[in-house]
């Protein structure tokens, strides 16, 4: 018999939530609408945009940060199923903390803490970066435009550990420098908030791409 005991423990999983929206073609065309009377508002974006000194973006429009907080019905719905999902990818990510949990204990609640959108012009461009003071972060295409190539627009994200051999089989879940999700309409991706990321240049054709992008905590509700 045997009697050997073993554990294998899969410390500071890294975990990509990957939705669809299935009711986004119906809400595309009013998001558009909306941002295109919000940057007639405020025409010169956000002050990230304003400040000479931040190259960490180029060629593109973004809003302020608290597009979460505008009276409009459709994004607040949007952000309702942002923070389902948020909350679905939080709940496995963490199970085991939760597994400690009473049912009484195992109630959430999420909050967006700033949420954003950014239209890409021709060539537009989002560097390396992470997100701080929330566990969550997402990007939600609203419009992608004709070509999703990888190589256009494309969101990337950094693997978050040392290079290691790649010459034995044993590290090849290392392999991968970068992994890059392709923009999708509806698509909505969440990721924890440390992890860096990035978008590729975005080649405007005919249409610009246009993403909301967005930080969440979840917290017990007692
Ligand atoms: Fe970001």
């Amino acid at each position: 018999m045997n009697s050997d005991k073993k554990n294998i423990h899969n410390l500071w999983p890294l975990s990509i939530g990957d939705f669809y929206n299935y009711e986004h073609p119906i809400i595309k065309d009013d998001l558009l609408e909306f941002f295109k009377s919000y940057e007639k508002k405020l025409p010169e974006g956000n002050s990230q945009l304003r400040d000479e000194d931040h190259v960490g973006n180029y060629n593109l429009y973004q809003s302020n940060y608290d597009l979460h907080n505008e009276s409009n019905d459709i994004l607040k719905k949007l952000f309702h199923y942002i923070a389902k999902c948020v909350l679905d990818v939080s709940k496995i990510t963490n199970s085991k903390s939760i597994n400690k949990l009473s049912e009484d204990q195992k109630k959430f609640k999420v909050n967006v803490k700033e949420s954003w959108f950014i239209r890409y012009k021709e060539g537009g461009i989002v560097y390396p970066h992470h997100h701080d003071g929330c566990s969550w972060s997402c990007v939600y295409y609203v419009q992608v435009g004709q070509n999703t190539s990888k190589k256009n627009g494309s969101t990337y994200f950094i693997r978050p550990y040392n290079s290691t051999s790649k010459n034995d089989f044993g590290s090849k879940y290392l392999e991968e420098d970068t992994h890059i999700f392709t923009a999708k309409e509806g698509r909505l991706l969440i990721w924890p908030s440390f992890l860096y990321h990035g978008s590729q240049p975005y080649a405007g054709e005919e249409k610009e791409r246009v993403i909301i992008s967005a930080n969440l905590t979840v917290d017990l509700r007692d």
